[in-house]
C-alpha cells in the first residue's frame, strides 16, 4: 500500500488525476472503475483539463461505476449517471456506449445486479478502481455490516442517508430508498485500487480502514488484503496516521 499526502483538496485531486492518467497512458483501452461523491470532482476536473490540452485520450476507455440509486433515470439530476455525464463524460472523448452505471430504472433488483456483474465480467474486469470513503468506512454503498463476498446487490439506504438526500427532492416520496452497488468482491477483484480522501471527517474511517482489524463493520478495512492499493489524502484525512 502506498500513501501519498496532498497539501489540500486541489493538490490531492491533481495527484489522484496523475495516477489515473498514468493508467490511461499505459493502457489506452483500460477499464476504469469510477466513483461519485464530492471527493472525485476535483480529480475529474483535472482530467478534463489535461484532455483539453491534448495530453489524454479517452477514446478507447471503458468505465464501470460503483453504484446508482434504484428508481432514478439517468436524466434525473440526482442520479449518478447524470453526475458522471456532467462531471466527466460530457467533457472528454469517451464513447458513452462504453460507460456503464447500474440501471436504476430496472425494477427487478436481481436482474439489475446480475446484468451489472455480467457487464463487469464481459469488459474483462477493472484495471483501476477509484474509491471515495464514507465517514463510517463505507465504499460504494457497502455500508458497515455488508458481507465481503457480495457482488453487485441492492441495498436499503440508511435512514441518515435518506434524510441527508431529502433536500435534493420535492417530496419525501421522491427520495430513493434503495440503491444498486458493486459489492466488496467486485471492488477487490480490480487489479489496482485508488482511494481518495480529504478532510478530518474521514480521519477516523481512514485510520480504522488502514490499521484497524479487517471487519465488515469497517467495509474499507478489506483493502488491507488487496495487493495494489494507492491512497491519496490530505493532512486532515491522515491526521490519525
Ligand atoms: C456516497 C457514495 C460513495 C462515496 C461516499 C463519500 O455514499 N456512494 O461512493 O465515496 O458517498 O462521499 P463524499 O466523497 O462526498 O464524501
Amino acid at each position: 500500500m502506498i500513501i501519498y499526502t496532498g497539501k489540500d483538496y486541489y493538490d490531492v485531486s491533481r495527484k489522484a488525476a496523475n495516477i489515473m492518467s498514468a493508467q490511461i497512458i499505459m493502457k489506452p483501452n483500460a477499464v476504469l472503475g469510477l466513483a461519485t461523491g464530492s471527493t472525485p470532482v476535483g480529480m475529474y476536473k483535472q482530467l478534463i483539463e489535461w484532455y483539453k490540452k491534448g495530453d489524454l485520450d479517452f477514446s478507447q476507455i471503458t468505465s464501470v461505476n460503483l453504484d446508482e440509486y434504484k428508481g432514478l433515470s439517468g436524466d434525473n439530476d440526482q442520479s449518478y449517471r447524470y453526475f458522471m455525464n456532467t462531471n466527466l463524460f460530457d467533457h472528454v472523448n469517451i464513447d458513452k456506449a462504453r460507460t456503464y452505471v447500474p440501471n436504476g430504472l430496472e425494477e427487478d433488483s436481481e436482474k439489475a445486479c446480475a446484468d451489472y456483474n455480467e457487464i463487469i465480467r464481459s469488459v474483462g474486469g477493472i484495471d483501476m478502481q477509484l474509491l471515495g470513503i464514507g465517514g463510517n468506512g463505507h465504499i460504494g454503498f457497502n455500508e458497515p455490516g455488508a458481507a465481503f463476498e457480495k457482488e453487485t446487490h441492492c441495498v436499503d439506504l440508511t435512514e441518515s442517508t435518506i434524510k441527508a438526500n431529502a433536500r435534493f427532492f420535492e417530496t419525501m416520496d421522491d427520495v430513493p430508498k434503495q440503491a444498486y452497488t458493486m459489492g466488496i468482491k467486485n471492488i477487490m477483484t480490480a487489479k489496482k485500487i485508488l482511494l481518495v480522501a480529504t478532510g478530518e471527517t474521514k480521519a477516523d474511517a481512514l485510520y480504522k480502514s488502514l490499521y484497524g482489524p479487517i471487519t465488515p463493520n469497517v467495509p474499507a478495512s478489506i483493502l488491507q488484503l488487496h495487493p495494489d492499493v494507492t491512497i491519496v489524502a490530505d493532512e486532515g484525512a491522515l491526521k490519525l496516521i
